[in-house]
C-alpha cells in the first residue's frame, strides 16, 4: 500500500484495521486517491484516480489480501457507468489487489469510462502467524467470501464511489473464472451469511449484473467424471495411460451419464439433452467455432477431425446440392491451422463465406488432437491426491484445512485412496463443496443469479472438460438468462482475449 494512502486513510478513518465507535471502517473516502495513467496499446493515454489498499471487511484476518483497489477514469462513460470487477485469482491461490493493465480488460474498461475494482482475496497459499503458529487463511470458501465482501463494499458505498453498483460486471479466468461464475450465481444467498457476518462484511446485497467467465474451472465435484467421460477415448492412444489409470478413468466415466441426465438440460429447440445425445450437442459448439474461424480467415487442418465441403452455387447448394471439393471433401492443408488465432487477419480471408462449410466432426479425433497440443491431466484430474499419486492438485489444496493440509473433496477419491480409504465425506466438506459450485444455485430460489453471462472456453483448452462450461452455459440459458457462450477456435487455457468482442457484448447488456 502506498504510504500517502495509508496516511490519508488513517486521517479519514477509512480502511484502517481500527474501528472506533464513531467511525465506520467500511466507509469509502472519496478524497483518498492518487492520480494515475495508463498508455493503451493504441497509444491513447487513460488517466484515472486510484484508491488503493482499502480494507473491505471490518474484521481483517489477512491484511495482505483482504484489500481492494478502485480506479475511476477521469473521463467517465456517459449515462449509467458500469463497475468492472476483475479478480486475478489463478490456481485457487491467494491474489493481492492489483493495478489495471493496458493489456487486459481492466485497462480497456477504464478506456471505456468504466470504474474498475480489483480486489485481493485469500487462497490456498495465504497464511498469517497466530500465537506463533502458521495459519492458512484461504481454504474454500474463504476466497469467494472475500470477493463477495468486496461486492458488498461497492454496494454499501454506492453513493460515494462513482459508477453504478447495480451494474457490476465480474471478470476472471480459470479459477478466477470459477470465482466469477460463483459471484454471478450465488448473489445474496443465505448460505454465505454467517461467514460474511463473522468477517464483518458490509451489510449490503452481493448480487451482480453480469459475470464474465473465461475457462471457469468449476463444478469441481463432478469435474473428474466429466473429464474421463469425454477424454476416455484417448486413454490407450495419445494419453497413453497405465492399466491402473484406465481402471480409474473407466470408473469415473461410468458415473457421468447419470450426472448429465440429472441436470435436465434442454437444447435451444426445447429437446432434452441426455448422455445419449450430449456429444452431438457439444459438437454443435465446436462446429460453430470452426466455422467462425474459417469465415474469419483461419485455415483449419484436415487432420484434426473436421470435414469440409465447397459448394460453388452458394449456401447449401442453391438447388444443385452441395458439391464436394475436388480433393474428396478434404480441405487443402495450407499450414496446419493450429497456430491461427480465433479471429483471423480480417483482410483477404481465404475462406469463401458463401461456399465453404464445415460439414462434420469426428469428435474422438478432435479430442486426440487437443490432447496432443497439451498433455491431458491424469485421472482423477482434480481430486487426485492419494488416489494414484500423492501430489495434491490446486483443488485439494484449497479444500484443505487451517494447518495447510490438503484434502479430498469427492466421495469417489476418498473411496479410492490407496492408504486409508473412507466411505464418504464429512458433513462440513459436503457443505464447503456445495457452496463452491455455481451449478447448485442456477435455476433455484436460493440466490439472485446475474441476468447476463459471457462465458468462453478455448476450443483447445484441456484444463477441464468441455462439459463444465457447456453445462454451466446451458443451465443458465435454460433458466432464462442472457448468455453469450462460445468455445473460441484454437484458444488454449487463457482469458481476457478478443476484448473488442467482450466490450461490444457489454454494451449490448446496457441498452
Ligand atoms: C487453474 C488451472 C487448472 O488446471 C486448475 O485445475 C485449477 C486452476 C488456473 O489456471 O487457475
Amino acid at each position: 500500500m502506498n504510504h500517502k494512502l495509508i496516511a490519508a486513510a488513517i486521517v479519514a478513518g477509512a480502511g484502517t484495521l481500527m474501528c472506533s465507535a464513531n467511525t465506520d471502517a467500511l466507509r469509502f473516502n472519496p478524497e483518498a486517491f492518487t492520480q494515475g495513467a495508463l498508455t493503451m496499446p493504441d497509444g491513447q493515454e487513460v488517466t484515472f484516480k486510484a484508491y488503493e489498499g482499502i480494507y473491505y471487511v471490518r474484521n481483517v484476518e489477512d491484511s495482505t489480501y483482504q484489500t481492494l483497489n478502485i480506479y475511476v477514469p477521469d473521463k467517465l462513460a456517459t449515462g449509467r457507468v458500469p463497475v468492472f470487477l476483475r479478480t486475478y485469482v489463478g490456481g485457487y491461490a491467494a491474489s493481492t489487489a492489483k493495478s489495471p493493465s493496458p493489456a487486459d480488460a481492466t485497462g480497456r474498461a477504464l478506456k471505456e469510462g468504466y470504474v474498475v475494482c480489483i480486489p485481493g482475496s485469500r487462497g490456498s497459499n495465504s497464511t498469517v502467524t497466530r500465537d506463533g503458529r502458521t495459519v492458512y487463511t484461504g481454504m474454500a470458501p474463504n476466497g469467494l467470501l472475500d470477493l463477495k465482501a468486496a461486492i458488498r463494499y461497492l454496494r454499501y458505498n454506492d453513493a460515494l464511489i462513482p459508477g453504478d453498483s447495480e451494474l457490476i460486471f465480474t471478470d476472471g479466468t480459470s479459477a478466477g473464472g470459477a470465482m466469477s461464475s460463483l459471484l454471478g450465481a450465488t448473489g445474496n444467498s443465505a448460505d454465505y451469511d454467517k461467514y460474511l457476518k463473522k468477517m464483518g462484511a458490509a451489510d449490503a446485497r452481493d448480487d451482480v449484473f453480469a459475470a464474465i467467465c473465461y475457462c471457469p474451472i468449476t463444478d469441481l465435484n463432478h469435474a473428474d467424471m466429466e473429464y474421463e467421460w469425454l477424454y476416455g477415448c484417448t486413454n490407450r492412444g495419445v494419453r497413453n495411460l497405465s492399466d491402473a489409470q484406465i481402471a480409474i478413468s473407466d470408473e469415473l466415466a461410468a458415473e457421468c451419464p447419470a450426472y448429465i441426465n440429472s441436470l435436465g438440460l434442454t437444447a435451444k429447440d426445447g429437446s432434452a439433452i441426455t448422455a445419449e445425445n450430449y456429444k452431438e450437442y457439444l459438437k454443435g459448439f465446436l462446429l460453430e467455432s470452426a466455422h467462425k474461424a474459417l469465415q474469419e480467415g483461419c485455415e483449419i487442418s484436415d487432420t484434426i477431425g473436421f470435414t469440409f465441403y465447397q459448394d460453388k452455387s452458394g449456401p447449401m447448394g442453391g438447388g444443385r446440392g452441395p458439391m464436394m471439393r475436388p480433393d474428396g471433401n478434404r480441405r487443402p492443408p495450407v499450414g496446419d491451422g493450429r497456430q491461427a488465432p480465433s479471429f483471423g487477419p480480417g483482410n483477404a480471408p481465404r475462406f469463401n463465406k458463401t461456399s465453404d462449410f464445415v460439414t462434420g466432426l469426428d469428435l474422438d479425433k478432435y479430442l486426440s488432437y487437443v490432447a496432443t497440443m497439451t498433455p491431458l491431466k491424469t485421472p482423477p484430474a482434480f481430486d487426485q491426491m492419494g488416489v494414484l499419486i500423492d501430489t495434491p492438485s490446486p483443488e485439494n489444496n484449497v479444500f484443505g484445512n487451517e494447518k495447510g493440509e490438503p484434502a479430498n473433496f469427492t466421495d469417489f477419491s476418498l473411496r479410492h485412496r490407496l492408504d486409508n480409504p473412507k466411505a464418504s465425506l464429512d458433513k462440513e466438506m459436503v457443505q464447503r463443496i456445495a457452496i463452491m459450485n455455481p451449478m447448485n444455485y442456477i435455476g433455484t430460489e436460493k440466490s439472485t443469479v446475474a441476468p447476463n453471462w459471457y462465458i468462453r472456453h478455448g476450443a483447445k483448452d484441456r484444463d477441464t472438460s468441455f462439459l463444465v462450461p457447456v453445462n454451466l452455459a446451458t443451465k443458465l440459458m435454460n433458466s432464462g438468462k442472457n448468455v453469450d457462450f462460445a468455445l473460441p477456435w484454437n484458444r488454449p487455457h487463457s482469458g481476457d482475449y478478443n476484448l473488442d468482442d467482450l466490450f461490444s457484448w457489454i454494451k449490448t447488456t446496457l441498452q
